[in-house]
């Protein structure tokens, strides 16, 4: 209440009122706030929901993370746990520094809890990130780091590009997302196709074995776009499975303007992708179908349109085994993230208890 009431209003007029402002000064506080041990610790206290489960060999605090895109640049690594998140994915980050695309870029639907953006990967580069993250403590919960292909790179050189940044940010990362599904990066959706896709989760485990050094190397995750055909999904889960990839992250944004409600229409006709409460009823679908597909071989992180708590256990019912979120977080704050961890939590117990039929929706993953 306390977000939505004061916090929320607040941060809307920031900049008068441009969103990308708004984002920016946040994360700047977010930013203070992290080096303030005092006040990490209260926020702690309020925020943090302990419900630990084990996936990927990695302790998660609770199942509720942080989605890709908030954090490009890692500035607020130390403040997300006190918000409650169970994990984070910072990025996506490219090997070369690029602004994005011109400003402005990223819109509200208020009505829909809803954002459009066209950011188009702005971001500081893989090697800044790397400074910001070797300069810190690390973070008490884990680290994803999303991967995208920098614009300037050619499609067909594409695996140099997220092996650069893959082999320079390593050491930072407990697991790494391959983004291959933005809408906002030309032609970058055409990489989830099989031939590309193969050719830079290659790459990829080649690194990951040569940096492991004998161990299990880091944790690889495709994020698939959730406009994709049956047929398409299919033949990237094949893909998937063929390379070793851990998992999926289901879904990234939509091209689709499906459910946005009708006073949003008008600043629904701006490219780019759509995100929060209309995306919802895509991406539940695609959690689904991915969970089917694989018969929970390939654990799902389910992402797209909480913007309730019960949304969050929707997504497990579907099949998810972790779950992030992003604009609901815009529209609700830290409320949304602890209560979608309770909800999430219900939603495991429940499909953890055995079931009297032997074929009953299992999910992905092991939780200890
Ligand atoms: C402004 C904005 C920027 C985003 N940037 C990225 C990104 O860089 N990489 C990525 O994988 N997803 C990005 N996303 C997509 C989110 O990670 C998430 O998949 C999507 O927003 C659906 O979740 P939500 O409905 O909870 O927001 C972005 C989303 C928004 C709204």
């Amino acid at each position: 209440m306390l977000y939505e009431r004061a916090v929320r209003p607040v941060l809307f007029r920031v900049g008068r009122g441009d969103p990308e402002t708004a984002h920016e000064k946040t994360l700047g506080w977010l930013s203070g706030i992290g080096r303030q041990p005092w006040l990490l610790k209260a926020l702690t206290k309020v925020n943090q929901v302990k419900d630990p489960c084990r996936l990927f060999g990695l302790d998660f605090p609770n199942v509720v993370g942080l989605a890709a895109g908030m954090d490009k640049n890692g500035v607020a690594v130390q403040t997300w746990s006190a918000l409650g998140f169970g994990f984070m994915e910072i990025g996506t980050v490219t090997w070369r520094p690029q602004p994005g695309n011109p400003r402005p870029r990223l819109y509200r639907l208020p009505t829909s809890k809803a954002l459009i953006n066209r950011m188009g990967f702005n971001n500081e580069g893989a090697q800044a990130l790397a400074r910001r993250l070797g300069s810190g403590v690390k973070p008490p919960i884990p680290v994803g780091i999303s991967l995208g292909k920098s614009k300037s790179t050619p499609l067909e050189q594409a695996a140099d590009d997220y092996v650069a940044s893959f082999v320079e940010l390593y050491r930072f990362a407990d697991y790494f997302a391959v983004n291959v599904s933005s809408p906002n990066t030309p032609g970058l959706r055409n990489l989830q196709d099989a031939e590309g896709l193969s050719t830079i989760l290659r790459a990829l485990r080649d690194q990951n074995t040569r940096l492991a050094g004998g161990g299990p190397g880091r944790p690889i995750l495709v994020k698939i776009a959730p406009d994709l055909t049956e047929t398409a999904i299919s033949q990237a889960l094949e893909v998937c499975l063929a390379h070793g990839v851990s998992g999926i992250i289901a879904t990234n944004t939509t091209l689709g303007r499906d459910g946005v409600v009708s006073v949003d229409r008008e600043r629904a006709a701006q490219p780019g992708g759509l995100s929060g409460g209309p995306l919802r009823n895509i991406a539940l679908p695609v959690v689904s179908f991915v969970q089917r597909e694989t018969g929970g071989r390939l654990p799902v992180v389910g992402v797209g349109g909480i913007t309730e708590p019960r949304h969050a256990a929707e997504l497990i019912d579907a099949g998810a085994s972790l779950v992030q979120l992003y604009t609901g977080f815009v529209y609700s704050g830290p409320k949304l993230v602890r209560r979608s961890a309770k909800a999430a939590r219900q939603a495991l117990q429940a499909r953890q208890t055995p079931r009297p039929y032997p074929h009953g929706p299992q999910g992905g993953g092991h939780y200890g």
